[in-house]
């Protein structure tokens, strides 16, 4: 009932975000992976979706439910995510990268099993494709937004990502704070603007929080 009175301030408007971890696969049965509960973009999701907007989540796998009244796509791999995140683009108005990329993939993957009777296992690995620099370097009317997880010098690398990855805003989170983030349903951020803005956001409910955050970005649309 709540979601009927609220503003649809984004009616009419498409918003595209990822969450979740991505998953590199070492062979059949063992991957690389990053920590990532997914909860910061489901929320961003839901408040985008009870704005009014026309919302689709691309998610790595996911330990909680998905969220309903939108579409979602299940990704695996970085280049899956990259796939579906490029899919449709051109037509998005808001684009998020919430989820957490693994930096690394095995730079060879092994259609059998490894046993362990051959010894160690010595995995090379290699960068995977960097999605949200990709969609910045793509970007024309989109608002693009990142997010930062930093341990030190949040302000510093925050900004650093905004302009290597010509994002309109870099949501940054101290990661070095066991009480926040990753698998607890509070954080706390500062947000990166493009135009030197720095906006403090207390720790909060992520839920309360991601509605904050999207009116932010929605005051950005053209
Ligand atoms: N990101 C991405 N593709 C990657 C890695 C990161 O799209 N291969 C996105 C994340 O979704 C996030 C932003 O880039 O929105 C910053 O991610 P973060 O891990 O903080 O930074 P990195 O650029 O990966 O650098 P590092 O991990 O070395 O700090
Ligand atoms: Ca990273």
């Amino acid at each position: 009932l709540s979601t009927f009175f609220e503003e649809k301030y984004l009616a009419g408007r498409k918003v595209l975000i990822s969450a979740g971890p991505t998953v590199e696969r070492i062979d059949p049965v063992r991957y690389l992976t990053n920590d990532s509960s997914g909860k910061t973009g489901i929320a961003l999701a839901e408040a985008a979706r009870d704005a009014g907007a026309d919302v689709t989540l691309v998610h790595g796998p996911l330990r909680i439910g998905l969220p309903t009244g939108m579409a979602t796509i299940a990704v695996e791999s970085g280049e899956e995510m990259l796939e579906a995140m490029l899919r449709d683009y051109e037509t998005q108005d808001i684009v998020i990268m919430s989820a957490a990329v693994a930096d690394y993939r095995p730079s060879v993957q092994y259609d059998q099993k490894q046993k362990k009777i051959h010894g160690p296992l010595r995995i090379e690995l290699e960068e995977t494709t960097d999605i949200l620099k990709t969609l910045g370097e793509q970007k024309q009317h989109q608002v693009l937004v990142g997010f930062a997880a930093e341990t030190t010098d949040v302000e510093t690398f925050a900004k650093q990502k905004l302009v290597r990855k010509k994002a309109d805003f870099i949501v940054a989170n101290d990661v070095s704070r066991s009480d926040i983030g990753f698998v607890s349903d509070e954080n706390e951020v500062v947000v990166f603007g493009k135009n030197d803005s720095v906006t403090r956001y207390d720790q909060q409910l992520k839920s309360t929080l991601a509605k904050a955050l999207m009116r932010q970005f929605a005051e950005a649309l053209a």
